[in-house]
């Protein structure tokens, strides 16, 4: 059994030598861990998910999260219940920027779909689908908790509200003038890469 964060415990890198989170990551992962009593780790699960995302390019292979099971000394399977089941975890790979467009009834009602074929167009992907150059994923989500500012998208741990095509144009290029990743996290950490 590999050794895990928990008390003076440290993390076993060496069980996992193709998968490398950095130091900075794995020091954040041993803290939200130890905000839960010995044996209730796993309910770090998700913001250590978020952590995982954004060391690995966006996204969550099995071999992350198998990584991520041996970290937190949990099963397999259940990492990837959780992984599977939210909209915000990614199990294939993504863009650098993954334009999550709100399609929920404030949204739709307020032209999400509009929002929709207008970046599909000037991009020239379909959603689900990413840009050849690798800089933008087209996603549509539900509600983002955001429905006064409709119609709105999410990029990272970003939102942008009350989108026009003008807005969207903007918020392209800049995102394209940047070329970085922008990960998901709601932790006061970033990665950059
Ligand atoms: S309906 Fe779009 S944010 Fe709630």
């Amino acid at each position: 059994m590999s050794a895990h964060a928990h008390g003076t415990q440290h993390f076993d890198e060496t069980k996992r030598a193709n998968i490398k989170f950095s130091a900075e990551a794995l020091t954040t992962i041993e803290n939200l861990m130890k905000r839960y009593p010995e044996g209730k780790s796993k309910s770090a699960l998700l913001p250590v998910l978020h952590v995982a995302q954004a060391e690995s390019e966006g996204w969550l292979s099995a071999e992350v999260m198998d990584y991520v099971a041996e970290l937190m000394g949990i099963q397999s399977i259940e990492v990837f219940e959780v992984a599977s089941f939210y909209s915000m975890y990614n199990l294939r790979p993504i863009g650098k920027c993954q334009l999550e467009v709100c399609r929920t009834s404030s949204c739709w009602a307020r032209g999400a779909e509009d929002v929709v074929d207008y970046i599909s167009k000037k991009l020239n992907i379909k959603e689900g689908e990413t840009t050849t150059d690798g800089m933008f994923t087209l996603k549509t989500v539900e509600c983002l908790g955001s429905c006064g500012s409709a119609p709105m998208l999410q990029c990272g741990a970003e939102y942008h509200e009350n989108l026009t095509e003008a807005k969207i144009d903007a918020l392209i290029d800049r995102y394209r003038s940047e070329g970085t990743r922008k990960n998901y996290t709601d932790l006061n950490y970033t990665n950059s890469k």
